[in-house]
């Protein structure tokens, strides 16, 4: 199948790209996109060419699968020059989205026009990059430079419309018409002549840069995309268009060939890839699911509950007690209230969701959903008793899930007469919020059922990855082997401030010591303050609960701002010389290499014993449930970056267990 190919309308010459899934700029489209040029320059009864595309998608991009590739001719940038400077008007006919290297074809071709649902933008600094064929130079001559910066900075691409309004799309077709409305432009763009976007001056106010630098300046922490972004808008404003885009050049080849481009593009197919099930034939039918029970209406129920409803699943929500049911959707409605205040949905989007919403106080109601997710606390025997009732009350077919965060799904299964219907989707708090979902495959899980619950999780909007069932599954699993050795190093003569900022400063948004103080440390304690037999009972005795107090590892203000507490330290003081440990010095190296590191092993642990897919499922993971800094790659790939044999020599002087193929890579 050719990628591109021409055909004639009278005096117009279209040039059709089909390259699926997304047409993106392999050598071999830009190979025939030049030849298109060509053709039309040196026919003299073409008056002017269309660039148009098959499927679903206008060029969504360069074919990021080259970046990791030796270079192959055409290079895109003499592709798009040919034409920019072509003698005869050049029209780009967008549907989908003009992402990327297809936006930046589009700037070269001298009008735009598009559908009105099709949305152009330039993604790349969510890839670590910049756009590099030219779109930062090119933009603010079109756009200006307040909407390109914007629009470089954020990767965030915008609708038809506003495209249009902004100057970025010259005219809207029919939603249904884009190819006979293209040709009709077309001829009208013939009498105007070819209108090179480079020949457009620069317009607009260059402080709009320091300003989104201000903005921005916590979400971008430790990025270098965005920053390289902004520079070359900036460099667009005082260049000429030659120089300008040597700078953009020298500027995007930094970042290509930098580490966390490369993280960032690895987390792209990562995240693609985890929503895949090894093994799983093509054919295989999912299960319908129309009507979802959530059993537990506290916090992790009632988050879990509002993807559903946000995504118009009905759920039935079932509790014990009429006042903690009462609660619960109080919550919900009071959530969703709070988004609508902020205008984020109206109010009438509110009351539409809360209908979907039914609640009992009988598991009885849960006869006629498809899919029932428990979340309630964490004790094996209540949730076997569940489970077992469940077994009774809901209908053939139906999938039963526990949201247990380390429980072993396969006794939970046991429980009922059918183990192929039951699994683990483990949410992550607040549910509502974070994009990652666990699902956990028993023993006995029937594929379907597997797959089921990995598409209804994309349906509401999570990332969703397959675990084995093993203690804590992926993510707490390697959080555990973070968190001993954290508590460790406070004995040995770490401060918890100084713990937290090796990994404020390696990307994370918080430390493990920040976490306990913002989970509650009185969680789970067992309210002797005479008995203390850990670093814990010693906080919570002296009433260190955390956040919910002001007072934990960190001292808070009414704004939650921390400060170091004396008081949490002479507590660590004196546990410490109870425990008969001598204070001693620890650098920052020694908390990654024994906070960091045994995380690497264990992933490869995790990989060894089949409890995750792949390693790139574990980057997934710990990006999107644990703030991983995505432009470190996750901890496997990190692992990968450091070195296997520096990990496995500094894990081997720490005393740890080194997992075979850790070693083996070393
Ligand atoms: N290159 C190579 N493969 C790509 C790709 C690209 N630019 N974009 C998507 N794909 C692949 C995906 O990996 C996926 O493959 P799979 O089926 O084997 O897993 C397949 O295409 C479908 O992608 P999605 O699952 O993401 O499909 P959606 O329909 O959900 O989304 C999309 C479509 C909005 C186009 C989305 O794929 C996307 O955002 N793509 C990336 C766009 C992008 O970042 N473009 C900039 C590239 S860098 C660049 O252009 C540099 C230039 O400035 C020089």
């Amino acid at each position: 199948m050719q990628s591109v190919t021409t055909h004639r309308e009278g005096e117009i010459l279209v040039i059709l790209v089909n390259n699926p899934p997304v047409n993106a700029l392999s050598w071999h489209v830009r190979q025939g996109l030049k030849d298109g040029v060509e053709e039309a320059l040196n026919d003299p009864t073409i008056k002017a060419a269309i660039i148009r595309c098959e499927g679903t998608t206008f060029i969504a991009g360069a074919d990021i699968t080259e970046f990791s590739q030796a270079p192959k001719e055409p290079a895109l940038g003499a592709t798009l020059d040919a034409m920019e400077t072509a003698s005869k008007p050049i029209i780009a006919a967008i549907h989908g989205t003009a992402l990327g290297g297809g936006l930046e074809t589009a700037l070269c071709c001298h009008y735009r026009i598009a559908v009105p649902s099709a949305k152009l933008g330039v993604p790349e600094v969510k890839l670590g990059l910049l756009p590099g064929a030219g779109g930062t130079q090119r933009l603010p001559r079109l756009v200006g430079v307040e909407a390109a910066a914007a629009m470089c900075s954020s990767g965030d691409p915008v609708p038809a419309a506003k495209a249009k309004e902004m100057g970025l799309v010259d005219a809207l077709a029919g939603e249904a018409s884009l190819a006979e409305d293209a040709i009709a432009f077309a001829r009208e763009c013939i009498a105007k002549g070819p209108r090179a976007t480079r020949d457009l001056l620069v317009k607009g106010d260059l402080s709009v840069i320091e300003q989104l630098k201000t903005a921005n300046g916590k979400k971008w922490k430790g990025f270098e995309a965005p920053y390289a972004n902004l520079a070359c808008v900036e460099a667009a404003t005082r260049l000429p268009f030659d120089e300008g885009m040597a700078f953009e050049r020298t500027e995007f080849m930094k970042l290509m060939m930098g580490s966390q481009s490369a993280a960032q593009r690895h987390m792209f197919f990562a995240e693609r890839q985890a929503a895949k099930i090894d093994g799983l034939p093509k054919d295989t039918p999912l299960r319908d699911i129309k009507k979802v029970g959530v059993i537990g209406a506290g916090t992790m129920g009632g988050g879990i509950t509002m993807n559903f409803l946000s995504a118009g699943v009905p759920v039935t929500i079932v509790e014990m007690q009429q006042d903690a049911l009462d609660r619960g959707v109080g919550i919900i409605r009071k959530n969703y209230e709070n988004s609508a205040a902020k205008g984020r949905f109206t109010q009438e989007k509110v009351e539409q969701m809360m209908a979907l919403l039914t609640p009992s106080l009988s598991l009885d109601a849960l006869a006629d959903v498809d899919l029932v997710i428990e979340a309630i606390y964490e004790n094996m025997d209540v949730k076997k008793e569940v489970f077992g009732k469940l077994d009774a009350i809901c209908k053939p077919g139906a999938i039963l899930a526990s949201n247990t965060s380390y429980l072993n799904v396969d006794t939970i299964a046991s429980a009922t007469s059918r183990p192929e219907d039951v699994l683990g989707m483990h949410f992550f708090s607040p549910a509502n919020v974070m994009k990652l979902l666990e699902v956990v495959r028993g023993e006995k899980t029937a594929i379907d059922a597997l797959a089921t619950a990995m598409a209804i999780g994309k349906k509401i909007g999570k990332i969703a990855v397959v675990a084995g069932v093993c203690d804590g599954f992926i993510g707490n699993r390697m959080l555990s082997k973070r968190q001993g050795p954290a508590n460790a190093l406070l004995m040995e003569g770490a401060s918890p401030a100084q713990i937290d900022n090796v990994f404020l400063e390696f990307g994370f948004p918080m430390g493990p010591f920040q976490m306990g103080d913002l989970a509650g440390m009185d969680i789970g304690w067992h309210r002797d303050p005479t008995k203390i037999d850990t670093l814990r009972d010693a906080m919570c005795a002296a009433g260190r609960f955390g956040q919910k107090n002001g007072k934990g590892y960190y001292d808070y203000d009414e704004k939650r701002n921390r400060t170091p507490s004396a008081e949490a330290l002479v507590i660590i003081e004196d546990f410490r010389s109870r425990s008969n440990m001598k204070k001693r010095d620890v650098t920052d190296q020694e908390i990654v290499e024994r906070c960091l590191y045994p995380m690497v092993n264990e992933g490869h642990l995790i990989l060894e014993e089949g409890m995750a897919q792949r390693a790139s499922d574990i980057d997934v993971v710990w990006i999107y449930g644990y703030g991983w800094p995505v432009y470190r790659g996750g901890p496997m790939f990190w692992g990968d970056l450091e070195g296997a044999g520096k990990i496995v020599e500094a894990l081997e002087r720490h005393g740890v267990k080194v997992a075979q193929s850790l070693k083996a890579k070393a």
